[in-house]
């Protein structure tokens, strides 16, 4: 039995994608291990996203090569988007044995097989319909409460800024027959959290159904089963998404709904097909719909000819939202996507990182105030397990997404606590049992 490591980077669907991987090669005799120093096989599921991303998986490509001195057969691999984008590179680096796409993941058995010193083996194919669906992924995280569910693979929107449809093509929606299956297979071992994921869930589409009546049937299946998911394309989400969110007290009160800019003349450089108004009249709508709802969103700062102007339409824009959480980059240029091959990449990068470093302050702000509204309210949090910090004392999230850390030591990991919030950093609710 060969040994497996995997080591995963970029998103949520990476992590998804792992399992699917370690799903398909324990059916072909390989076992998974978590100590690369036991592997056989070591690959990385990469990421694209950004350069710095990039740079630092070829630091590990790097530094798998000295493992390769102690163990001569060892086979090292890369997955993901990087593979994707960098296909013959990472070949030619003669670095790396094995070189697979995010829709080529059935044939990595063959690839494994056929590879050899000297004979790398590479499959980047993409596909229109591959999504996995019959494949039950091996589960690896530990916790046991929460599972991701992929309901699409692909994106079609073509974000001037992005790789992602680069590296992992057209959109397609999974069959829901096999998402509720999924999903109640889930609950049945334990699991009491499911997220699913798509790059623009909103625009999931299988035979008629949509995604708002695959969050209905999701919800359906228990309601101890909670139900979130992610991502949400602002031009996309609908009224009636957010009327079925009301509809059920098991889907969470949580929306990431990336933003990326505040400057409508930006937004519209970025492809984003939605303006400002557009987007607070979205918040608005799911503020009045779902009162109490977590709002979180990712921000890039410094996009190409951004002025001092575009920047602070983005400043305003988070002040008159106040998310609870975002995620925030500096503008990365992306070889072969539109804003490359259209768009200088003019903001300089000590402008860029100034901007950033802007928008993450105010957001920090924003965050502690967020979480300290909080204060004095109860809570129904799923319970995750111990917290890192402290083993006294467990975590689990609340509806709204934010963590919640309360002495305990009785209840256990997937079971539903009710916590009083008494006190906050801009991260972390810090609760006690009610
Ligand atoms: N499908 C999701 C985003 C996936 S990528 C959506 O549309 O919202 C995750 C985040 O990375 C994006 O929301 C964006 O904020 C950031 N990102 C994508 N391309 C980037 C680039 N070239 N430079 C900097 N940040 C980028
Ligand atoms: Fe990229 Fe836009 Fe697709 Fe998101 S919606 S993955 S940002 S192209
Ligand atoms: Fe990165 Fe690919 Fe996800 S580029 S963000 S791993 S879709």
């Amino acid at each position: 039995m060969k040994k497996v490591y995997i080591e995963t980077y970029g998103c949520q669907m990476n992590v998804n994608d792992t399992e699917v991987i370690f799903s398909i090669l324990a059916a072909h005799g390989y076992t998974r291990t978590t100590e690369i120093a036991d592997a056989d096989v070591v690959m990385a599921n990469t990421c694209s996203v950004r350069d710095n991303a990039e740079q630092r998986i070829w630091g590990r490509i790097d530094q798998f090569q000295y493992l390769r001195k102690s163990r001569p057969g060892l086979v090292i691999g890369i997955l993901g988007c990087m593979a994707e984008r960098l296909k013959d590179r990472l070949l030619e680096s003669g670095k790396v044995d094995i070189v697979a796409g995010p829709d080529a993941y059935r044939s990595l058995p063959a690839l494994l097989e056929a590879a050899g010193p000297g004979h790398p083996q590479i499959n980047v194919l993409l596909s229109r319909d591959e999504t996995y669906g019959d494949i039950a992924p091996v589960r690896t995280d530990t916790n046991g409460v929460s599972a991701f569910i992929s309901i699409m693979r692909g994106c079609n929107n073509v974000c001037s800024y992005c790789v992602v449809p680069y590296t992992r093509g057209a959109e397609r929606s999974r069959d829901y027959h096999s998402i509720v299956r999924e999903a109640c297979d889930c609950f049945e071992k334990g699991y009491r959290e499911v997220t699913l994921l798509g790059q623009n869930v909103d625009s999931y589409s299988y035979e008629g159904t949509g995604f708002a009546a695959l969050l209905a049937m999701v919800a359906e299946i228990d309601p101890a089963l909670r139900v979130r998911f992610a991502t949400s394309n602002p031009q996309d989400i609908s009224d009636e998404v957010i009327y079925t969110m009301a509809g059920y007290d098991n889907i969470c009160k949580h929306i990431h709904l990336p933003v990326q800019s505040g400057s409508n003349r930006i937004l519209e450089k970025m492809r984003r097909r939605y303006t400002r108004e557009w987007y607070l009249d979205r918040v608005r709508k799911i503020r009045s719909v779902l009162p109490g709802c977590g709002l979180t969103t990712d921000v890039i700062a410094g996009f190409c000819s951004e002025t001092e102007e575009d920047h602070r339409q983005t400043l305003s824009l988070f002040e008159k939202v106040g998310f609870d959480t975002a995620f925030m980059f500096y503008y990365s240029e992306r070889p072969g996507t539109l804003a490359a091959r259209k768009y200088p990449d003019d903001v300089p990068l000590e402008v860029k990182t100034r901007r950033l470093n802007e928008i993450i302050e105010l957001q920090n702000g924003l965050s502690l105030r967020s979480y300290r509204a909080d204060i004095g309210k109860t809570y129904r949090v799923l319970v995750e397990g111990p917290s890192k910090r402290d083993a006294s004392c467990l975590c689990g999230r609340a509806s709204n997404n934010k963590m919640c850390v309360w002495p305990d030591t009785e209840h256990k990991a997937g079971e539903y606590v009710d916590v009083t919030v008494t006190d906050c950093t801009s991260a972390t609710l810090l609760c006690k049992l009610k």
